[in-house]
C-alpha cells in the first residue's frame, strides 16, 4: 500500500505539537521518537524523524513528501519549496540583536560587524537589502553567548518569548522575519501520494478551524 511519508523533527520545539496535530487529525503513530521512522496505525502514512535543517534536502530530493518545519528554516535552506498549509503554532520572530549596552541607531550600524547566527542566509538577504555588509560567523546554537565571549559584535537568531535575548544582556534591533510551523510539500511527490496528502489537509484544516 502507498504510504505518505511525513517528516516531522525528532526533538525541538515543533517536535511535541506536530505529534498533536497528527493526533488531533486522529492519526496515531505506533512508537516514540527512539525509533527514527513509524508507521500510522489508521491513515496510510509513515513518520519518519528528522534534524530540522536537514528537512529541506530530504523535501528536495523526493525522500519524503511532506513535513512538518519552521517557516523560517525554509526561507533559510528550501526557498523552492512549497507550502501548503500554516499550521498556526511555533510562531516565532528571527531577528538581529546587539548588546544593551550599544546606543543603536539603523541596520547601516550592522556595516563591518561581526554577525554570529545559524542563519547566515536570512541575514544576508536582509542586509543586501540595505546594502550593508557585514562579516558572518556561522555557528549552530547557543548563539547569543557569542557578543559575551567576543566572538561576535551582534547576534540573528530565533526570538520566541526572548528570555534568551534577556538573560546574555541582548536587545532586538531588527525584525527580519517571522514564523510559524508549516506543512511543506516536496517537489516530487507522485499523483498517488497527492491524492492521500488533500485528504491529510482536509483533516488538518477542520483541527485548525475547532482551535480557533
Ligand atoms: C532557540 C533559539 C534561541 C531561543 C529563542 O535556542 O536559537 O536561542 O531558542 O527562544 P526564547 O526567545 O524563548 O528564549 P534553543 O534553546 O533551541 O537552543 P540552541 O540555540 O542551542 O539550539
Ligand atoms: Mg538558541
Amino acid at each position: 500500500m502507498t504510504k505518505l511519508r511525513i517528516a516531522i523533527q525528532k526533538s525541538g520545539r515543533l517536535n511535541e505539537d506536530s505529534l498533536l496535530i497528527l493526533k488531533n487529525c486522529g492519526i496515531s503513530i505506533d512508537n516514540g521518537k527512539d525509533q527514527l521512522k513509524a508507521s500510522a496505525r489508521n491513515f496510510p502514512m509513515e513518520v519518519f524523524y528528522l534534524r530540522n535543517g536537514d528537512i529541506p534536502q530530504y523535501l528536495r530530493d523526493g525522500v519524503v513528501d511532506i513535513a512538518i518545519i519552521g517557516e523560517n528554516v525554509l526561507i533559510e535552506k528550501g526557498e523552492d519549496i512549497d507550502i501548503a498549509e500554516k499550521l498556526g503554532f511555533s510562531k516565532c520572530k528571527v531577528s538581529l540583536a546587539v548588546p544593551k549596552s550599544v546606543k543603536y541607531k539603523s541596520v547601516y550600524d550592522f556595516e563591518g560587524k561581526r554577525i554570529a547566527t545559524s542563519y547566515p542566509n536570512t541575514v544576508n538577504m536582509y542586509l543586501d537589502k540595505h546594502g550593508v555588509k557585514a562579516d558572518l560567523h556561522i555557528i549552530n546554537g547557543s548563539v547569543e553567548i557569542a557578543p559575551n565571549i567576543g566572538l561576535a559584535d551582534a547576534i540573528c537568531d530565533i526570538v520566541s518569548s526572548g528570555s534568551t535575548l534577556f538573560k546574555n544582556n541582548l536587545k532586538e534591533v531588527e525584525v527580519m522575519l517571522t514564523s510559524e510551523a508549516v506543512l511543506a510539500v516536496s517537489p516530487q511527490i507522485s499523483q498517488e501520494r497527492k491524492e492521500i496528502l488533500k485528504k491529510l489537509q482536509f483533516r488538518i484544516q477542520s483541527v485548525l478551524q475547532a482551535r480557533q
